[in-house]
């Protein structure tokens, strides 16, 4: 009887130790709840009229973030060239949730933006 206390009290704190190490990883992924998704179901978006209008109030607000003189490794987007050059590390930033850095991005920017790079970023 002893013997079966000892193994279950055992195999209880291992258990326990287990589940409190896997709880702490997901901790760490810095708050933004990991990896965002899209949709581009019934969408076609377009540079001039969807995504032009994100670079401007979401990402290109000042020098700091994306604007005229911006030396991060991101660098400006203020024009479809610079944007189209950067096109997979962006793509790979917002569904990361790493970018936008501060202030915030909707759903439907967020749709908008990917699916016009996943439609081959057409200058339209
Ligand atoms: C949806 C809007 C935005 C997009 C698409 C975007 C995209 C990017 C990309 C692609 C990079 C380069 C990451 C890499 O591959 O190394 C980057 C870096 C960076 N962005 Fe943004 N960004 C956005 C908004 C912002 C805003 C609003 C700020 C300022 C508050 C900002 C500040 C920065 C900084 C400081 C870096 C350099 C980070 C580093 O060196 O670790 N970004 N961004």
């Amino acid at each position: 009887m002893k013997k079966t206390t000892a193994l279950t009290a055992l195999i209880t704190s291992y258990v326990l130790l287990f589940t409190a190490c896997s709880k702490s990883d997901t901790a760490t992924d810095g708050g933004t709840g990991g990896t965002r998704t899209f949709s581009c179901a019934g969408i076609t978006p377009k540079f001039a009229t969807d995504v032009q209008p994100i670079l401007t109030t979401v990402c290109s607000i000042n020098s700091n973030c994306h604007a005229g003189g911006s030396s991060n490794s991101g660098g400006p987007f203020t024009s479809y060239a610079e944007v189209n050059a950067k096109k997979s590390n962006i793509r790979a930033a917002i569904l990361a949730g790493t970018m936008p850095q501060s202030g915030s991005i909707s759903q439907a920017q967020i749709n908008a933006f990917i699916c016009w790079i996943d439609s081959g970023a057409p200058n339209n």
